[in-house]
């Protein structure tokens, strides 16, 4: 595994994988409503690993802070992670049909077409809605072909055909499907496409120069990460090549990244190493958590086809997939998960919304969401940005996941300029 990395993260890469698999005691069932917690002593580990965490951010909320009892140790507060950011307004539009976690969407002009996902961790959904940006309603479902996979999909659109890459195949943490399809969202009728050399999860997908780019993710086992690149030659909604081409490895693998091309140019933003797998024996294919690393590393891809680091996000953020728009030259992206809190080891959501002005490179934390939330979808219209389904928060002092959401939210989207 990782032998193509080639960079300094593959020795990481093979360890964190290896520790992954040896750290026994680090598998804590993965409950959607809880607080789950580690047990303590499944998290003997070299410090590194459980302090990946980048320095704490100046304006940390350390209201709750305090000693322990021999008075030496400074507690951190639970919420440490969350930014300094600007208060929005926020006006809560008409939730989705169903709640949703790891689903997908897509914008098409007004309307935002939204994929799959889980209801709960037993319950995947095999239907499409649609929202309106215009008259704000939604309506319009349809079902998905009986093959498609439900979760961890990899999709992108050229304005009319939407095509959808791989993913996960049922509920909890079952397998990966390498197969594909094309929507046609001018008649909303759906056709096969080649399939991925190999099934993944989560990984980056656009379009580029004409081709069609699928890159990362997980591999079969839904943890260990994927280097492989792989694309083919598309144009309205069909292959123009017989098989899949290998491209250029990433220099970082794994699921949950923003994967977006703006000006002729491919960007991989934010995204993790290793994720739950399903516990092994188990008839179900029931989630187990396992160690993750999330990383805030920014990479690009231009007509040299090397890839270029770029400024790294203001904060680790993964689960973003679909979670981000391009508006007047900058990448914005809402919410996520961070590394996990190095105390309590329970997962830590993003609350926050961020800019990369692709003008000047540069990162911004623009604004606060009205709670944290991961794989959340994201539309953009007549200078509103909007944001529905996911999984929220607990609330305001506990960044631990909890409630699968349908809700949708918008907020008038103010840019750096
Ligand atoms: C985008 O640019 C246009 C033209 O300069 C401006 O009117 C608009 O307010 C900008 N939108 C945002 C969200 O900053």
């Amino acid at each position: 595994m990782a032998r193509q990395a080639g960079k300094q993260n593959c020795g990481r890469l093979v360890l964190v994988s290896c520790l992954s698999l040896l750290a026994l005691g680090l598998v804590a069932d993965f409950l959607w409503a809880s607080s789950h917690r580690f047990s303590p002593a499944g998290t003997y580990l070299p410090s590194s690993f459980t302090t990946v965490i980048g320095k704490l951010p100046p304006d940390s909320n350390e209201k709750d802070t305090k000693k322990d009892k021999e008075g030496k140790e400074r507690k951190l507060s639970a919420t440490f992670q969350d930014l300094d950011a600007p208060q929005l307004e926020w006006e809560k539009m008409p939730a989705a049909p169903v709640p949703r976690l790891d689903g997908a969407a897509i914008q098409i002009r007004n309307l935002l077409y939204v994929f799959a996902g889980y209801g709960n961790i037993n319950l995947v959904h095999t239907h499409v809605d649609i929202y309106n940006f215009v008259d704000n309603t939604w309506g319009g479902r349809f079902d998905m072909p009986k093959e498609m996979a439900h979760s961890h999909l990899g999709m992108v659109t050229d304005g009319r055909y939407i095509y959808i890459v791989t993913g996960q195949y049922g509920p909890q943490c079952r397998g990966p499907t390498a197969k594909t399809f094309v929507l046609d969202t001018d008649t909303n009728t759906w056709s096969d496409f080649i399939s991925l050399p190999v099934p993944r999860y989560a990984p980056a997908t656009q379009l580029w120069r004409g081709r069609l780019h699928v890159m990362g993710g997980s591999k079969e086992n839904r943890h260990t990460p994927g280097l492989e690149h792989w694309s083919i030659a598309v144009k309205d909604g069909k292959a123009l090549e017989k098989e899949w081409r290998s491209e250029i490895p990433i220099p970082r693998g794994g699921p949950h990244r923003a994967c977006v091309v703006v000006d002729d140019r491919l960007f991989v933003l934010g995204g993790q190493e290793g994720d739950f797998m399903a516990k092994p024996g188990s008839p179900i294919f029931k989630c187990s958590r396992r160690l993750e690393v999330v990383f805030s590393d920014v990479y690009m891809l231009d007509e040299e086809m090397k890839w270029k680091v770029m400024p790294s996000m203001p904060k680790p953020d993964s689960h973003i997939e679909f979670a981000w728009k391009v508006v007047n030259n900058s990448i914005v992206i809402v919410g996520g998960t961070t590394e996990k809190h190095p105390e309590t080891k329970k997962m830590v959501l993003v609350g926050e919304i961020f800019q990369f002005n692709l003008n000047t490179m540069k990162w911004y934390v623009i604004g606060k969401l009205p709670y944290r939330v991961k794989t959340t979808l994201v539309g953009y219209w007549d200078g509103q940005l909007y944001f529905t389904s996911g999984q929220r928060d607990k609330g305001p002092d506990d960044p631990a996941p909890r409630k699968v959401v349908a809700e949708m939210w918008r907020t008038k989207l103010i840019l750096n300029p």
